[in-house]
């Protein structure tokens, strides 16, 4: 079930109708949820008190707790939400203080470290502008809490901004977003999980994104060249990523023995196992436990592989500082 989040109050809502382009896109049975229509309340002395006690008796049957279950329930999120004084309409945010119940939407292990207990893979945001769109204050926070707190992998944002400036045609530009809505949706093996962050705020679904625009021919181990595409980007790109990847988050390159004898190398950061280049073997699954961990220096004693990560690394740089630059 997808669940909507509808915190949109004007009459043929801007941000409404780009979030119900959204839901088209994303297909199945959608529950919608009128915040200016629910009987939501910010949480006043009484009820935190209340609610606080259930809480620690761990008694979740209150209707009170209704929306939380709903929420950590759903398969997917889609918020719509309008831009607001550098945020969104408070209805939101009193939504949000409702659903943020302890072992509901999220827990905490015994080393005090949030953990998500919601079922949705992907939240959408989508929001429209009126000037410029910041998204720190709504987004941003919105993307927080969701990755950090609730334990939903992928967090995205649609919009459509400037839409108030004079002389801008907004049905224009709100036609043209409705038009580029690409839903992302990774393939990697791991990429649910693949939260961690680097040195420069970046997860390995962002290096995904980069390494996508540079993975080439000339980056594939040569006796695979001849399968390379821009349909099959990963082929033969297995170490030299691995290694790149462990440069920037430490951890391990480990390997899946093939059948050939060599080794199909991902990586381990922490908990986290994640292997960016999976694609390759299309519906094949591999098997990543009890895989041998693989070192630099017998991968790169062949000179030839170590030129393409030097290659790789190189390019990889420059997106990054690119990437930042423009964030
Ligand atoms: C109360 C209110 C506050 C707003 N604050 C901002 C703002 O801070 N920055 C901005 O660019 N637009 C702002 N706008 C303009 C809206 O973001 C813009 O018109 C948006 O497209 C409205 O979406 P809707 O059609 O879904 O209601 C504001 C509009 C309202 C009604």
């Amino acid at each position: 079930m997808i669940l909507y989040i509808n915190c949109c109050v004007r009459e043929a809502s801007r941000t409404d109708r780009l979030a119900r382009r959204v839901l088209e896109l994303l297909g199945g049975e959608v529950k919608e949820l009128r915040l200016y229509e629910e009987d939501l309340r910010p949480l006043d002395r009484g009820t935190l008190k209340r609610r606080t006690a259930l809480i620690e008796q761990g008694s979740y049957g209150d209707r009170m707790f209704e929306y939380a279950k709903q929420f950590a329930a759903a398969d997917s999120i889609v918020i719509a939400a309008p831009y607001w004084d550098l945020s969104f309409p408070a209805p939101l945010k009193v939504y949000f203080e409702n659903i943020y119940v302890t072992g509901i939407v999220s827990e905490y292990t015994e080393e005090g470290v949030p953990r998500g207990l919601c079922r949705a893979k992907r939240l959408i945001y989508v929001t429209t502008a009126g000037g410029p769109y910041d998204p720190t204050y709504s987004y941003g926070y919105v993307k927080s809490l969701a990755e950090d707190f609730f334990g939903i992998p992928e967090v995205s944002l649609v919009k459509a901004e400037m839409l108030d400036i004079v002389g801008n045609d907004a049905e224009e530009i709100l036609r043209k977003a409705m038009d580029d809505v690409v839903l992302r949706t990774y393939r990697f093996y791991g990429w649910e999980t693949a939260t961690v962050k680097d040195k420069n705020g970046l997860t390995p679904r962002d290096y995904y994104d980069l390494l996508a625009g540079i993975w080439s021919a000339d980056t594939c181990a040569p006796r695979m060249r001849h399968e390379w595409s821009p349909a099959n980007i990963t082929r033969g790109q297995c170490s030299i990523t691995a290694f790149l990847i462990q440069d920037l988050y430490g951890g391990k390159v480990l390997g899946v023995p093939l059948k050939d004898g060599n080794y199909h190398c991902f990586n381990v950061v922490g908990n986290c196992v994640f292997d960016l280049t999976s694609e390759q073997f299309g519906d094949v699954k591999l098997d990543y436990t009890d895989c041998p961990e693989q070192s630099r220096e017998v991968h790169f004693a062949k000179e030839e592989k170590r030129q393409r990560y030097e290659l790789l690394k190189e390019k990889l740089r420059e997106s990054i500082a690119e990437k930042l630059s423009l964030s």
